[in-house]
């Protein structure tokens, strides 16, 4: 399997936690816990991501500007996933605010699927694609 679809299975992940932290809304117990998975899934993902998709495109000189790019969205996502851990999680503004993140994470998936991982299929082999793929599982999981 090419690394894009094991990325694409990540992002849908992704999604379903994001729908359902926001259908949590009266039970707390259930949007905490949701709020933990989804946090480790969403910063496994893009730390593997850099290492393997992003490190290949930032080498090239077609991929540099949309890898760098996409890097430092990571960055402000994790940066508000960390802002997120230290609020309460039972006020509005926590919603708030996830909602926003919410907003610019899908973004950012959806910009992944319809630009990036079509950039980098002109630019990275079929073989290195299925290695990525190999090396991305192992990065991903030992962070799991
Ligand atoms: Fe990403
Ligand atoms: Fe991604």
């Amino acid at each position: 399997m090419p690394i894009y679809e094991r990325l694409i299975e990540d992002h849908h992940r992704q999604r379903v936690l994001l729908g359902r932290i926001v259908d949590s809304a009266a039970n707390l117990e259930s949007r905490r816990r949701l709020w933990q998975q989804f946090r480790r899934v969403a910063l496994c993902h893009a730390d593997a991501e850099e290492m393997t998709l992003y490190a290949q495109l930032e080498a090239n000189p077609t991929g540099m500007g949309r890898a760098r790019l996409s890097m430092m969205e990571h960055k402000e996502a994790a940066e508000d996933i960390e802002r997120l851990d230290e609020m309460d999680m039972a006020s509005p503004e926590w919603m708030e605010k996830f909602q926003s993140l919410e907003r610019a994470l899908r973004h950012h998936m959806k910009e992944e699927e319809e630009h990036v991982f079509p950039l980098a299929r002109t630019i990275i082999s079929e073989i290195m694609a299925r290695d990525l793929a190999r090396s991305f599982d192992e990065r991903r999981g030992a962070l799991a």
